[in-house]
């Protein structure tokens, strides 16, 4: 595979600031030499925990990045509770979610938004991490690919092609989340090239095959194996099974 793997840990609202260091340095323990040229590390803790987990890896000279959840478009100002680009780009964050389902269903975030975070972050140096995925209700209509390119075109709109290629687009069917009901194989990889496949029209074919996508939704040790085999399943998001560092230690060698 040409593309570099990615394995991201999201570890939603999870962890506080002393939990967060012990995780990360448990990770930093297992680190593998070969991560720095064979695959992409990174974790996504809250906010709060971002500093001190970017600090333990720094300090062990471990090669993993640290992201953030979520991030406001406007570099200042105003708004009462959120976090800027420029705020996250100090710390050291290389990667941030956009887009994720939970934001979607319980935050009200829209396309528009998610497109908005995405341009904040591209300019300001971060990559996102652009998440789409369907329904139970979306994947039993027969819509799911028409559904989650629809998703892609607005992510991406107005981004020019050789800043799409630093994000990365992770398809998280919301049915597989949390639920252990992970996507099959050929399900994922259905959706993931379909993803490849709108890329290509918006930005060129050329990017499309460099840009990653990964797979989220109940991925585990036990079935990234088959799910990474697949030709369009670049790396993995991962909820559950990053809140545990010998879990996601495994997912990432399972990257090698
Ligand atoms: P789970 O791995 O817990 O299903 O969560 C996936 C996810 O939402 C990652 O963003």
């Amino acid at each position: 595979m040409a593309r570099k793997p990615m394995m991201a840990g999201n570890w939603k609202m999870n962890n506080t600031i002393g939990e967060a260091v012990v995780l990360a340095q448990n990770i930093s323990n297992n680190y593998d030499d070969r991560w720095e040229d064979q695959v992409d590390v990174a974790v996504c803790p809250p906010y709060v925990d971002l500093k001190p987990v970017k600090t333990v890896f720094e300090f062990d000279r471990v090669p993993c990045a640290v992201g953030a959840q979520n991030v406001f478009w406007e570099p200042s100002g105003a708004y009462t509770g959120e976090i800027s680009v420029p705020m996250l780009a100090e710390i050291g964050c290389a990667w941030c979610i956009v887009g994720h389902s939970e934001r979607r269903i319980y935050f009200g975030e829209t396309n528009e938004d998610v497109n908005k975070k995405a341009r904040a972050l591209l300019d300001g140096g971060i990559n996102p991490i652009v998440c789409v995925g369907e329904s139970l209700a979306v994947r039993d209509e027969g819509t799911t690919i028409e559904f989650v390119c629809a998703q892609v075109r607005a992510a991406f709109a107005g981004i020019a092609p050789e800043q799409a290629r630093r994000a990365v687009v992770a398809y998280e069917p919301i049915w597989a989340i949390g639920t252990g009901r992970t996507a099959t194989p050929e399900q994922a990889q259905e959706v993931c090239s379909a993803i490849r496949g709108q890329l290509g029209e918006m930005f060129g074919a050329e990017a499309a095959e460099a840009m990653r996508v990964l797979y989220g939704g109940s991925m585990n040790v036990g079935n990234a194996a088959l799910l990474l085999a697949e030709p369009d399943i670049d790396g993995g998001l991962i909820g559950g099974a990053s809140l545990q560092a010998d879990s996601f230690v495994a997912l990432v060698q399972a990257c090698l």
